[in-house]
C-alpha cells in the first residue's frame, strides 16, 4: 500500500512527502516538473514522471505501486496570472484534476486529499472564515479550485469516492530539507527575505488604510510542515472509515504585512527599503481562518505557528540555497 503524491516536486507536495516519508509511509512522487524541482525530490520516496492529463500513465502508477491514497498538490498557483489566461489554469487545476479523479476511478483508488485554497472566498464578510462562509471565487484561480471542490461531491455521491478538502491559507516556512523556491516567487515571506538578502532592491506595502491595528492586511500564516501533518492527519481520518469533509487550515492567528516586515528585519538582522504605495484592487482587510474544526474532526493542531518561527525556518532555508534548488 502507498500513497501517491501528485506534485510532490513542488513546495508544499515535497514537504508532504517528507512528513510521510518520516511516519514510514510507502511514497510515490508523480510530477512533470513544470513548476516543481528535481532537487526537492527524497530519494527514499519512488518517481513516475508524467503529465496528470496522461491518465492512462496514472493508472499504471496507481496500479504498479498498490496506492491506497492520493494527495492532490499538482495545480498553477499564481492569481495574477490565472486573471490574465485563465485558459491555462482550468486546463491544469480543472481537467488535469478530473484525469487524475478518472484514473483513480480506473484504478480503484478511492482516498482522495485535495488542496484547495482560502481564494474560494474571495473577500468573506466576517473574519475568523468558517467553512461554512459564502463561497466566491474573485479570479480563475480560485474558481477552478473551487470547480474540483463541486467535482468530488459528485465522485462522491456517484463513486464512493471519500475526500477531505484541504482549503489553505498562505503556506510559509520550510523544514531543513524543504522550502520555498517558485519562480517567478509571489509570496510575501519570501520576498521579504529577498529584500533582506539584498536579491530584491525594496519592498513594496500596497495600502495602509485598511481596517487593521496598524492599516496594513492581515493574513493566516501557516508553516508548511504543519500543513503536510495534517494531510497525514487526513489520511489517516480516511483510511479509520470516515466521511468526506472539507477543513480550513490555517493558524487562526493574523500578522499584518508591517508585522512580518518587522520580524525579517529582527530575524536577519538586515534592513531594507520599504515602499509604501495606494491600495491594490481586491485587497481584503483580513483572512484569517478558523481551523476549529480541523482541530475537532481532524485531531491536528499547529505546532509552528508563531510568526518568528516561520521565518526563521524560510531564512535558514534560503541561506542553505541560496540559488533554489540546484538542478
Ligand atoms: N503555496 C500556497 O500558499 C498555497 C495556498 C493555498 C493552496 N495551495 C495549493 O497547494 C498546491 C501546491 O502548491 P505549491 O505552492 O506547492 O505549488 P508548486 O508550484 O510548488 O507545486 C506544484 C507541483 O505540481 C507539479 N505540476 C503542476 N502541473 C502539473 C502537471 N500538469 N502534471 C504533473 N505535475 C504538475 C509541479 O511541477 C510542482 O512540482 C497547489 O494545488 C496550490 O493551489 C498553495
Amino acid at each position: 500500500m502507498s500513497v501517491m503524491v501528485v506534485g510532490g516536486a513542488g513546495y508544499i507536495g515535497s514537504v508532504a512527502v517528507e512528513r510521510l516519508l518520516a511516519a514510514g509511509e510507502s511514497v510515490v512522487v508523480y510530477d512533470n516538473f513544470s513548476t516543481g524541482n528535481r532537487g526537492a525530490l527524497s530519494q527514499e520516496a519512488a518517481l513516475v514522471e508524467g503529465n496528470i492529463h496522461d491518465t492512462a500513465k496514472l493508472i499504471d502508477a496507481m496500479q504498479s505501486h498498490q496506492v491506497d491514497t492520493v494527495m492532490h498538490f499538482a495545480a498553477y498557483i499564481e492569481v495574477g496570472e490565472s486573471v490574465k489566461n485563465p485558459i491555462k489554469y482550468f486546463e491544469n487545476n480543472v481537467m488535469g484534476a478530473q484525469s487524475v479523479l478518472k484514473a483513480m476511478h480506473d484504478a480503484g483508488v478511492n482516498q482522495f486529499i485535495f488542496s484547495s485554497t482560502a481564494a474560494v472566498y474571495g473577500m468573506p464578510d466576517e473574519v475568523p472564515i468558517t467553512e461554512d462562509a459564502a463561497i466566491g471565487p474573485i479570479n480563475p484561480y480560485g474558481l477552478s479550485k473551487r470547480m474540483v471542490e463541486e467535482m468530488l461531491e459528485w465522485h462522491g455521491k456517484a463513486y464512493g469516492l471519500n475526500h477531505v478538502i484541504l482549503r489553505y491559507f498562505n503556506a510559509c516556512g520550510a523544514t531543513q530539507a524543504h522550502g520555498e523556491a517558485h519562480d517567478p516567487e509571489s509570496h510575501l515571506i519570501p520576498n521579504i527575505l529577498f529584500a533582506a538578502s539584498g536579491k530584491r532592491e525594496k519592498i513594496m506595502v500596497f495600502g495602509d488604510d485598511y481596517d487593521t491595528p496598524d492599516g496594513t492586511c492581515v493574513r493566516d500564516y501557516i508553516h508548511v510542515e504543519d500543513l503536510a501533518d495534517a494531510h497525514i492527519k487526513a489520511m489517516e481520518y480516511l483510511r479509520s472509515g470516515n466521511e468526506s469533509i472539507t477543513v480550513n487550515l490555517g493558524n487562526s492567528i493574523g500578522n499584518s504585512v508591517l508585522e512580518v516586515i518587522e520580524t525579517v528585519k529582527a530575524v536577519t538582522g538586515k534592513d531594507f527599503t520599504v515602499e509604501h504605495h495606494d491600495r491594490r484592487s481586491g485587497d481584503a482587510d483580513k483572512l484569517v481562518a478558523s481551523s476549529e474544526k480541523a482541530q475537532r474532526v481532524l485531531g491536528w493542531t499547529p505546532k509552528k505557528g508563531d510568526i518568528r518561527t516561520i521565518v526563521e525556518d524560510a531564512w535558514h532555508f534560503m541561506q542553505s540555497h541560496p540559488h533554489g534548488y540546484e538542478d
